[in-house]
Order: C-alpha cells, then sequence, then structure tokens
C-alpha cells in the first residue's frame, strides 16, 4: 500500500505527486471568507498532534471552487504547502477531515523528519444519502452520547441522522399536547426537550447532517397505547397497534405528527414507521371490520395501507415527504421506502417508481454482534466488519434501479444495547458502511481497507476523533 493511500472513506481519486512536503515547514491556515470555522477545528486538531498551524510557515489553504461538485473536494500536497479546496462548506469540512488522517499517519512517529508526500487527491461521494439510524426509543441516550454519534458520522462523511425516537418502549420527544408520553420509558427513562432537540439539530447542521426524525405507527405503539387505551381495538385490551378504524386515533396522530414534525423545523423529511404490525387486534375489533367492508377491501393489509397513506399524505399536507419501512403495501409514489428484510424489497419498490433506502438486516443491523464473543439474542446474525464491508447487492443493479436508490442506511436497533455500548456497537463496523456509501466499488477492496484502517487506529485517528 502506498504511503498516501491512508484514508477512510478512500477518495475517488489520488495521485502521487513527485516529493514530499516536511511537515515542519507548514506553519499557518488561510481560510477564504465562510471558512473560519473549518481553520479553528484543523488548528486545534493539528495542536493535539504536536503541529502548529498558528505561526508564518507555509499555508493550508481552505478555498471554495465553483468548478467543484457539492460535497466534493480537491486536496493537493506539494512543495508550497497545501491546499484544500470544497465545491461548498460540506466539501471543504470533508476535505479538512481527509487532511487531518493525512496527517495523522505522518506525524504518528513525532515531528521530527516527519514528512507529507505530495499528492493530489479529488474526492466526491458514490451516494448523496449516506445514513445512520439510531434507535433511541428502546434505551435512551444522553445529549452528550448522540453528539458523539453525530461527530464520529460526520468524520466518515455520513449525512443523514435517522432518529428512532418512539417505540414501544419509549417517547422520547417532548410532547406538550400529550405530556403522560414523556413518563414512557421502559428499558431507561428520559426524553429529550424541546431546546435539547434544538442543540442537536444544531450540532448535526454544523457537521452537514441531515436529521430524519421517526415516529412509530400503527404498531410498536405499546407504552402509548397503555396510555391511551381509548386508541386501540380493545380498550380493556390495548396491544400494540393503534385502531384502523376509529376517527379519534387518525386526530390524535395527526395533532402528535404535527407537533413532533415542528421539533425538527429544518427536516423535509419524516419516518412514519409502519413495520411490524399484527392483524390479530383488528381482525376482531367491529370497527375495523366494519371499515374493511366498506372500503371493499379483502385483507387487514390493505386497510393498514389505507391507515398509512393517509397519515403520509397528512406528512406531505405539511410540506414533508414520508419515510416508511417496507411493507407488503403499495405506498403513494412520493413516499421513501426504507428496504430491511431482504434486497427483493428493492427490487418490488422500484417496480413503483418510489425512492428507496438501503438498509437490510444481514448486512447493515449493527446491533447483530460483530464476532461470536459480544453478547446476542439468539434471533441475531453474527455480522463482522467484512460483511457490513462487502454488503451492496444493489451493485448488481444500479443500473435498473438509477436514481430510485437515494443510498444505504446502516441501523443500530438497542432493545439489547444501552448507551455505553452504542460507540463500540458502532466502531469500527461504521468505518466499513461509510465507505461503501462515499466510495465506488471499484475503488474498494477489502484488503486495502483493513489496512486503512490498522494505520488510522494504530496513529490515533480514532482517539483524536472519538
Ligand atoms: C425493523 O427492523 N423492524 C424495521
Ligand atoms: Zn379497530
Amino acid at each position: 500500500m502506498e504511503s498516501w493511500d491512508v484514508i477512510i472513506p478512500r477518495p475517488a481519486k489520488a495521485e502521487p505527486l513527485e516529493g514530499v512536503l516536511k511537515v515542519e515547514s507548514l506553519g499557518s491556515v488561510t481560510a477564504q471568507a465562510g471558512l473560519a470555522r473549518f481553520k479553528k477545528s484543523l488548528i486545534a486538531d493539528a495542536s493535539v498532534m504536536g503541529v502548529d498551524l498558528t505561526g508564518k510557515g507555509r499555508p493550508v489553504r481552505l478555498v471554495l471552487s465553483p468548478e467543484i461538485k457539492i460535497e466534493s473536494f480537491v486536496m493537493t500536497v506539494d512543495s508550497r504547502g497545501v491546499t484544500v479546496a470544497g465545491g461548498d462548506p460540506a466539501g471543504v469540512f470533508y476535505g479538512v477531515g481527509a487532511f487531518v488522517q493525512y496527517l495523522c499517519t505522518a506525524v504518528a512517529r513525532g515531528l521530527r523528519g516527519a514528512v507529507l508526500p505530495c499528492c493530489k487527491i479529488e474526492d466526491s461521494p458514490r451516494f448523496a444519502y449516506r445514513g445512520l439510524m439510531l434507535d433511541s426509543a428502546r434505551h435512551f441516550q444522553s445529549v452528550a452520547t448522540i453528539k458523539r454519534v453525530l461527530a464520529l458520522m460526520s468524520e466518515l462523511r455520513l449525512n443523514v441522522f435517522h432518529w428512532h425516537l418512539c417505540d414501544s418502549q419509549g417517547f422520547r420527544t417532548e410532547s406538550k399536547l400529550f405530556p403522560e408520553l414523556n413518563t414512557l420509558g421502559t428499558m431507561a427513562p428520559g426524553f429529550y426537550t424541546a431546546e435539547e432537540i434544538a442543540e442537536i439539530r444544531a450540532f448535526a447542521a454544523e457537521r452537514f447532517i441531515t436529521i430524519i426524525p421517526e415516529i412509530e405507527m400503527p404498531g410498536h405503539s405499546e407504552g402509548l397505547l397503555a396510555l391511551h387505551p381509548e386508541l386501540c381495538c380493545d380498550p380493556e385490551n390495548p396491544g400494540r397497534e393503534f385502531c384502523l378504524a376509529k376517527r379519534n386515533v387518525r386526530t390524535f396522530l395527526k395533532k402528535l405528527i404535527a407537533e413532533f414534525a415542528g421539533l425538527f423545523p429544518d427536516s423535509k423529511i419524516i419516518h412514519l414507521g409502519g413495520d411490524e404490525a399484527e392483524t390479530t387486534q383488528w381482525e376482531k375489533c367491529p370497527e375495523c371490520r366494519k371499515l374493511l367492508k366498506k372500503k371493499g377491501y379483502t385483507s387487514f393489509r390493505q386497510l393498514e395501507n389505507d391507515f398509512m397513506n393517509d397519515c403520509a399524505s397528512f406528512v406531505r399536507s405539511l410540506g414533508l415527504t414520508p419515510v416508511t419501512w417496507f411493507t407488503e403495501s403499495v405506498m403513494e409514489r412520493s413516499t421513501i421506502i426504507q428496504a430491511w428484510r431482504s434486497i427483493h424489497e428493492l427490487k418490488e419498490t422500484c417496480k413503483h417508481g418510489n425512492r428507496m433506502i438501503f438498509s437490510v438486516h444481514d448486512q447493515l443491523y449493527l446491533d447483530y454482534p460483530a464476532t461470536p464473543a459480544e453478547p446476542f439474542e439468539n434471533w441475531m446474525l453474527t455480522l463482522p466488519e467484512s460483511g457490513v464491508y462487502t454488503a451492496e447487492p444493489y451493485a448488481a443493479w444500479e443500473e435498473e434501479i438509477g436514481d430510485l436508490l437515494l443510498g444505504p442506511e446502516c441501523c443500530l436497533w438497542t432493545e439489547t444495547v444501552p448507551e455505553h455500548r452504542v460507540i463500540p456497537k458502532l466502531l469500527p463496523r461504521l468505518c466499513a458502511f461509510a465507505e461503501t456509501a462515499w466510495t465506488s466499488s471499484c475503488r474498494r477492496t477489502w484488503f486495502n481497507y483493513t489496512c486503512r484502517r490498522e494505520t488510522l487506529t494504530a496513529c490515533g485517528w480514532f482517539d483524536l476523533k472519538v
């Protein structure tokens, strides 16, 4: 492996140039207007590595360049210094991140004699959507842990934080309309106040991360329904599903969705869940049966689909785009579908023209153990880092699927993951995932990746950044 080949995710194009740049000769950072915060963070990271960039030596120049695409950057290291040029501020941010990895490996044995091999790196992402889902509904995490996760994501150039906030075990966003929901929290208590959510939103936005908040329906709602049995088919025996027929259910959910979405004013996409609802309660419910007949449906899945499309159209009426997990139902075309059980869900969705996210469990569920040495449940598969790295079955059909596939997203469900284990579950597999989302298959091999990951580990990059 070449000494300049250390960056994760691996760049689209990297060419060595003649010579080396002595790290000792670097001494300053210049930043074009609007890029001052990247200068500040670069100086801080360099300082931890023993490199002073506040003086007068050769510069690291941070610039915007209109010829470069969005989220993309060009990093040039030559005898005159370093230039990081981005197509937009996100591109500069990613380019600075790449330079920090480069510098980190160069100074791993100290400053004396440390050199940066001259090179030119041109980089841009494979997918515009590069997601991580974190379940904060089962085990709750503090604001500090959410920020650590966001910071780690941004270092790996992931740009969508899908935040699973509501499930049977907890409703984790503050509700002023229904404050009783915030008393839930069977596995770990807690909820995020409106102020904390605003703080997290700002932290994510600074790192070019979009948040997609998720509120679940019609299943996965046991805790909420225990507090509001009037929203179930049988209030004596509430279960996990909302009644699909009672008018008060849709009124309640629309109020709740509007309030929930209001906490995320810069999120243009809202996830409505929709997975794993059971039909048993609906089958026994006189009101659900009556509505099924009235609508001329033959199965309760059709009635569920009608209900989900109604909730999704309410989301659209707020000017937002809905996402749901894949089910057998067909969602109106502007709803984004997240495939999770099988690659065939992508193929199926493709026929209907909905945009898609790829999160198939056996390749991207990070709650599964990375090795058999980890504690795990008997329904889990083992998902080693290599499994995540090679998880791109969509690559074979990229032509067929085309732009409908927004990109991949890995998921950390937390039924069995308390807060202290979130980062250990993510690393190192999130690095492998990020590279599949950022770097085209033709630029990647498992062997080359592991060399870079081990080099960055040994050189202290993770200690600097996580
Ligand atoms: C899921 O794993 N139930 C989406
Ligand atoms: Zn019912």
